[in-house]
């Protein structure tokens, strides 16, 4: 295949003050560079649009550094192999790894790994359910929620990509699921077809700890957070003595232009001897082929159900980044790169 000489990407040209717009994400032509020993040249078929962009968008200290403005916007990308300087990738593997919103993303070797597809697979499912949306859900659950038999399980943005499997692995483990999502119908959907306990439309209900007793009278056993604010505090008003709160997420400040307060009521870790725990789901990375087949299992036995919204065109993916903010995305959104 002949080597491209330059290539449409989203260069990150301002920090956003809230939700990002085109002139702080500017879609340029450029020339694609050169490989230097040790990198490899990857023909993005697929690209991961997820929150946590928007926090590697600002300056605030974080697991990643920031985006550095004039550099193309971060994000998990599945393609080929075009060109390489390494001898344990070459052209024509599939891989999975740390590029960006461009056409062609030029790494580290090391930040990519071979992708061998199942039959029945499709490529962007190694950005979804066999990638960190679906191992996120199977770790922070499993591994820090710890779940046992008959607890109560309470997840937020609970019809979301990690947050629609963390309710069904909480199924699985024996526990009651209850979710706390942003409209009746994904309340509805959460309950009907993926067999969640209870759930609790946040926009409309008025009293969020009364919602929330009432949809676990037994109280909460471990609360997978993905949202922070307003339902934390109110979540922590619900707690049961030794519960677990898996901190994963917090989409709710992702877009703060003003300091974010604490959770007023935080006391409740201490009067209920609760934990609450950071999980990052990179560091997992050894354990990930064993969470893959686990998840596997569970999809082939039609136990777990996960949706995906495949957005076309680099041109529409920041548009498709903010419904994420918005809550009108379906599934875990993905931007096919088509030319
Ligand atoms: N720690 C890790 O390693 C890790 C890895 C992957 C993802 N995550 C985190 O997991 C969370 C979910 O990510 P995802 O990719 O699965 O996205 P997602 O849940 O599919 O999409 C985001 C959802 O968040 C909800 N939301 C948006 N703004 C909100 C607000 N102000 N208050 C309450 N809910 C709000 C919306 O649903 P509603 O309609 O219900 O509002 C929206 O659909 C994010 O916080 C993400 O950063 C963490």
């Amino acid at each position: 295949m002949p080597q491209p000489t330059t290539q449409r990407r989203l260069i990150l040209e301002r920090r956003p003050q809230g939700i990002a717009t085109n002139e702080d994400v500017v879609l340029r032509e450029q020339p694609v560079g050169d490989l230097a020993e040790g990198q490899i040249m990857v023909r993005n078929h697929f690209f991961s649009v997820d929150p946590a962009i928007r926090d590697w968008m600002s300056e605030r200290p974080s697991y990643l550094p920031p985006i550095r403005i004039g550099d193309p916007v971060r994000s998990t990308v599945i393609g080929e192999v075009v060109a390489s300087r390494v001898s344990s990738l070459r052209p024509g593997q599939l891989v999975v790894g740390l590029g960006g919103w461009e056409e062609y993303s030029i790494a580290e070797a090391a930040y990519f790994s071979p992708v061998e597809l199942q039959p029945g697979d499709q490529e962007q499912f190694y950005l979804s359910i066999y990638g960190a949306v679906g191992l996120t859900p199977y770790f922070g659950l499993i591994e820090v929620g710890k779940p046992q038999p008959g607890e109560t399980v309470l997840v937020s943005a609970a019809a979301g990509a990690v947050g629609s499997l963390v309710g069904q692995i909480a199924k699985i483990k024996g526990c009651r699921a209850v979710g706390i999502a942003g409209s009746d119908e994904k309340c509805r959907w959460i309950v009907d077809e993926l067999g969640f306990d209870a759930a609790i439309n946040y926009r409309t209900g008025t009293d969020m700890v009364a919602s929330i007793g009432r949809a676990c009278p037994q109280g909460v056993d471990v609360y997978f957070d993905n949202v922070g604010g307003d339902i934390l505090d109110a979540t922590l008003l619900n707690l049961n003595k030794d519960a677990r709160i898996v901190f994963c997420g917090a989409i709710a400040s992702y877009n703060s232009t003003e300091p974010v307060p604490g959770p007023y009521n935080f006391w409740q870790i201490l009067a209920r001897s609760a934990t609450i725990e950071g999980f990052l789901i990179s560091d997992y990375l050894e354990q990930f082929p064993d969470g893959i087949a686990q998840i596997r299992e569970w999809v082939e036995a039609g136990r777990l159900q996960f949706k995906e919204q495949i957005v076309d065109g680099l041109e529409n993916t920041l548009d498709a980044f903010n419904l994420l903010f918005e809550g009108r995305n379906e599934g875990k959104l993905i931007v096919r790169v088509t030319s």
